[in-house]
């Protein structure tokens, strides 16, 4: 069965084909990062406009790529949340109204739950598995159980991970989106020169938080420290954060692989640090293809198929939902 998949929660308009083995047969994305960058960050309802205008091309472009013909879709999967509501709605309404057209069955997926389903585009998925996802609206820890059952084991008291690579680009005058321009930097820094503090939440938690590392690396750029230099603590502090919330998870499930996703997974440093770490107790780290780390659509459809095999329909008055909670996929 071939799913498309849609994708529109914030600032990337999205459209793929995915079968129900994992395979892409297209995938298109058009990144609306030109037009918010003027505002240092998303501004909801020119996002939504947007969407509006692209959505369809990109549906034909993603149709273009896998060479297929509409009759060949049997599923329509569809983002219904977390994002921003007008975002949401544009690409409900667009899936909704394509499924009601061709009478297929319509699944709607979170987005957070589906960044880990980009792990499983072209790697096998073998329930129970461990994913982090660190994007930009969100930073969990869960443990998917079946395509239904997710649960969640930390979440972010305050800033995502994203949010804060983000803010600290802003304060260090680096523009946005501002993970790939820390990452850059960082390259020339050295961490040891501008020290951050290692992040603590409850004992025993796995919660994560982000937004004092965020001030403590403001306010070390304004007591003179280089930015590449702050740049490198930041990341430093970042994985060290992961790191440790990661090991005491995989202790309590007894997890073999670790699933690292969302957009902060697409950080080289963190990939290859975090990978070497774990791999020093056997444990593996699953990351998706690079271009499935930022938002995208194939991810969608793959979440969307799971669901689907297990017997999620969707109703058709399926509603944007800005804000859910992860454990509903
Ligand atoms: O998953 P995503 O594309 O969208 C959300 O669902 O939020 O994540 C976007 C976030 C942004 O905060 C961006 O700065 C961050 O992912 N990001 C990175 C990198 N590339 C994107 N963070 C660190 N290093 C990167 N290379
Ligand atoms: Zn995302």
């Amino acid at each position: 069965m071939i799913c498309l998949g849609i994708e529109s929660s914030c600032d990337e308009t999205a459209a793929a084909l995915v079968t129900d083995e994992g395979r892409v047969l297209g995938s298109s994305v058009a990144s609306q990062i030109d037009l918010h960058e003027a505002f240092g960050g998303v501004v909801p309802e020119v996002a939504a406009r947007r969407h509006l205008e692209r959505l369809s091309p990109t549906v034909l472009h993603a149709f273009q790529e896998a060479g297929i013909a509409a009759k060949d879709v049997g599923l329509v999967a569809v983002t219904r949340g977390p994002g921003l509501a007008g975002a949401l709605m544009v690409g409900l309404s667009f899936a909704k109204a394509y499924a009601f057209a061709r009478d297929l069955p319509l699944v709607g997926v979170n987005h957070v739950v589906a960044h880990a389903y980009a792990a499983f585009l072209g790697a096998d998925l073998c329930y129970p598995e461990l994913a982090l996802i660190a994007s930009g609206g969100h930073t969990v820890l869960l443990q998917l159980h079946a395509a239904q059952e997710v649960e969640v084991l930390g979440r972010s008291r305050d800033d995502a991970a994203g949010e804060a690579f983000d803010k600290v680009a802003r304060a260090l005058g680096l523009g946005y989106p501002g993970g790939p321009l820390i990452e850059r930097i960082a390259r020339d820094g050295d961490s040891r020169r501008a020290p951050l503090p290692e992040v603590r939440t409850f004992e025993g938690s796995l919660d994560f938080s982000f937004s004092g590392l965020k001030t403590a690396a403001q306010q070390r750029f304004l007591a003179g420290a280089q930015a590449a230099d702050i740049a490198a603590a930041f990341q430093e502090s970042v994985l060290s954060q992961l790191l440790s919330r990661t090991r005491t998870a995989l202790e309590r499930t007894g997890a073999r692989r670790l699933v690292f996703a969302g957009g902060v997974s697409a950080n080289g440093f963190l990939r290859r640090r975090l990978a070497e770490e774990l791999a020093k107790s056997g444990v593996e780290l699953l990351v998706p293809p690079l271009r499935y780390s930022t938002d995208n659509a194939a991810m969608i459809a793959r979440l969307g198929l799971a669901l689907y095999a297990a017997g999620e329909r969707s109703p058709e008055d399926l509603n944007a939902e800005p804000v859910i909670h992860p454990f509903k996929p």
